[in-house]
This record gives C-alpha cells, sequence and structure tokens, in this order.
C-alpha cells in the first residue's frame, strides 16, 4: 500500500500518482471463448478495468492489454493453456481512461458441457515484491 498524501482512495481502489491502481477485491475474474473472446467478467474486474459489460463482453481480450507488457509473456500463456491447460504470471493491464493496474493470473481450460474449449483467468493481487521482479524479468524479453 502506498502512503503519498496525494494519491486518491475511493470505492476500494487506490489511485497512485504514476497512474498505478491498486484495489482491494480479493480475485477479478474473466472468462473467454477458445479465441480469447471475454464471455464474462467479474464486477471486480470491471471496476478495476474501469469498464462496462459492453465495452468488454465480446471483445478480444487484448482490449486490456497495456503496451508495456513483452509479446513473449502472451506468447507463453496461449502455449501453455493450449498445450498444458494452464499457465501462471504477473500481467500489467491497461485501466480504461488511464492508469494500470497488476495481477498475477492464473489462467486454466476447460470444457463446457457442449464440448466447447473455454477459458479461464483467476487474478490476485501480487505483492510489490513480485512486481518488481515481473518488471526485472520482462525488461529483458520482447
Ligand atoms: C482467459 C484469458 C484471460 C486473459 N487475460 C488477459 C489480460 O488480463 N490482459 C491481457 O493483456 N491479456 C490477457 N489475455 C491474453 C490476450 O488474449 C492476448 O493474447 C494479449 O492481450 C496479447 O494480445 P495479442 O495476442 O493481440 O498480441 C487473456 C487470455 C485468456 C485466454
Amino acid at each position: 500500500m502506498s502512503n503519498n498524501k496525494n494519491d486518491i482512495s475511493t470505492d476500494g481502489l487506490t489511485f497512485l500518482e504514476d497512474g498505478e491502481v491498486l484495489y482491494d477485491d480479493l480475485y477479478l475474474l474473466s472468462e473467454t471463448d477458445e479465441k480469447g473472446i471475454v464471455e464474462y467478467a467479474s464486477d471486480s474486474f470491471l471496476k478495476i478495468a474501469n469498464m462496462n459489460r459492453e465495452d468488454l463482453i465480446g471483445q478480444p481480450h487484448n482490449v486490456v492489454r497495456h503496451p508495456d507488457m513483452p509479446r513473449a509473456a502472451f506468447k507463453s500463456l496461449w502455449d501453455d493453456v493450449q498445450s498444458k491447460g494452464f499457465w501462471t504470471g504477473y500481467v500489467k493491464n491497461a485501466r480504461k481512461g488511464g492508469g494500470h493496474y497488476w495481477v498475477y493470473a492464473t489462467v486454466l481450460r476447460s470444457v463446457d458441457k457442449s464440448g466447447n474449449t473455454k477459458y479461464v483467468s483467476i487474478r490476485i493481487k501480487p505483492s510489490r515484491e513480485d512486481i518488481k521482479k515481473a518488471l526485472e524479468l520482462y525488461a529483458t524479453l520482447d
């Protein structure tokens, strides 16, 4: 948590001066079809993303992508969920209207009743130390 007197807290969100947004929610959920088109998002995810359902549902999940994220991270996400059925990693997402937030995401593959492949991402809040390590790693990746 931050202690800067200029940080603003409202509705479980804290807005830091550098654009990072911290959140109180325990987890942020979304679900996609096999192509990564969003089919479900939890209220907690919509809140931190600053989006309405219409902004996200039916859209490719890269609508929340932050340009600082290396392509290699998403290549490993898709390679792993398709081959092993899961991926875990740190993701910096862009907030609609400006700002960003970090998550530690676990992405899982599942199959619905009709036999269609789905992917679900369960995101929790990473520690400051984890974010620092992710930044160091991502600085070395394409
Ligand atoms: C279930 C699921 C959740 C995802 N969540 C995110 C996310 O929160 N942020 C993000 O940038 N990409 C997320 N992705 C990856 C995107 O589908 C996409 O690969 C990524 O944003 C990079 O965009 P690009 O593939 O167009 O380069 C998710 C994918 C899946 C399957």
